[in-house]
């Protein structure tokens, strides 16, 4: 037997997964000073979840709630749905892998667009499922591409709506005919990550438009608008039948206590979202008008964040470069195979001025 043989093999499914590489990576000779890379809210949490901090008085020493039933509670009566409807999870992640080990395996196809969040592919192949990629040759996504690609095997269809890191959104119209269209055995998981950001009047929630949808999951997240990324809680809303494989699996306290806590106080101050939303509404305006000026295509965004075309690979990679070694940190994409583009994330007033700033001076300088 060869000494190879002997070490423990992790699954082959799970040695093709390429590692995430998030925003919170700073190559060496780069400055962290202002950091537009992971999508993060630059309002932070509500005051009033920090006012809880000042007091704090949680019994750590106990185990949390196991059904985060005070959050959900909470949700439930901010969007007006039921309470058995709901799960959460450490993060909206937690749930997407819970959904993929619930509902896939081996010889079973996930479907997600080309450019869709890298954790569902991630989560797919953890399972044994395959990946299937529906194109986005236009950086957004078309229903009609995707349904082509739904098959026998397909047992899930992640979307992110908005997506990201393309910033693009399906309608309410192309939302209801992809459902029509879909097998009534495939789950439809609509990511709604951003969906706090969103101003186009066309767009509409899961969370409403199918409320009553037994083949419907979706995820939102504390970790945007509601600026409590640090906390990893997110949420989805189903039916209970199918919500019940993923209760049967989670970790029984896979949210921790100070989390729910915190959630709980953040979904009660829905003003704090409204702030959130018109700091980012004006300041993506800005920043994309300013970027066009300079010659870059930007993808319409309907997210805290743009994506931008700087041509060619080399002219990506210089730009992070130059930003990077003078304190400003953006998301190369390259990881999502768009290797001409760059994310930025909406930040402060002072930090989209200084972006644009040094944009300027890029263009100026490189001409
Ligand atoms: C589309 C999308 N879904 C989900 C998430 C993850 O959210 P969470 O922090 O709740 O795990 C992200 C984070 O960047 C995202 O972009």
């Amino acid at each position: 037997m060869t000494k190879s043989s002997l070490m423990p093999k992790a699954r082959s499914s799970v040695m093709t997964i390429d590692p995430y590489v998030g925003g919170d990576v700073t190559p060496k000779g780069m400055v962290r000073r202002i950091v537009l890379a992971s999508n993060e809210s630059p309002l932070g949490p509500s005051p009033l979840v920090l006012e809880f901090f000042r007091n704090f008085n949680l019994n750590l020493s106990s185990y949390p709630n196991g059904g985060a039933s005070r959050l959900r509670e909470a949700i439930a009566s901010v969007h007006q749905r039921s309470m058995d409807h709901l799960i959460c999870g450490n993060g909206s992640e937690d749930i997407i892998h819970l959904i993929c080990r619930a509902y896939a395996g081996e010889g079973d196809e996930i479907l997600m667009p080309q450019y869709g969040f890298l954790v569902y592919s991630i989560a797919a192949k953890t399972n044994g499922a395959s990946p299937v990629f529906f194109p986005q040759p236009h950086l957004y996504s078309e229903v009609d591409r995707l349904l082509e690609h739904v098959t026998a095997k397909t047992k899930i269809v992640c979307l992110d709506n908005p997506g990201n890191p393309l910033g693009c959104m399906l309608t309410r119209n192309d939302l209801l005919t992809l459902h029509q269209n879909l097998p009534p055995h495939v789950l439809l998981v609509l990511d709604e990550a951003y969906a706090e950001y969103v101003e186009h009047t066309d767009y509409e929630s899961g969370l409403t438009l199918f409320k009553d949808a037994k083949n419907v999951i979706t995820l939102r997240t504390f970790s945007k608008a509601y600026g409590l990324a640090g906390m990893r809680i997110g949420w989805a809303h189903g039916a209970p039948e199918v919500l019940d494989a993923l209760h049967r699996i989670r970790q029984p306290f896979n949210v921790n206590s100070i989390g729910q806590h915190s959630a709980t106080i953040a979904v009660h101050d829905q003003g704090w979202i409204k702030k959130a939303f018109e700091h980012n509404l004006a300041h993506r305006s800005w920043t994309k008008e300013k970027l066009e000026e300079l010659g870059f295509r930007v993808n319409p965004s309907q997210g805290n964040f743009l994506l931008f075309d700087c041509e060619t690979p080399e002219r990506a990679k210089d730009i992070y470069h130059y930003l990077g070694t003078r304190g400003v940190m953006i998301r190369p994409v390259s990881g999502y195979n768009l290797h001409h583009h760059m994310r930025v994330s909406i930040g402060r007033d002072f930090e989209m001025a200084e972006f644009i700033d040094l944009m300027k001076a890029f263009v100026a300088e490189k001409k």
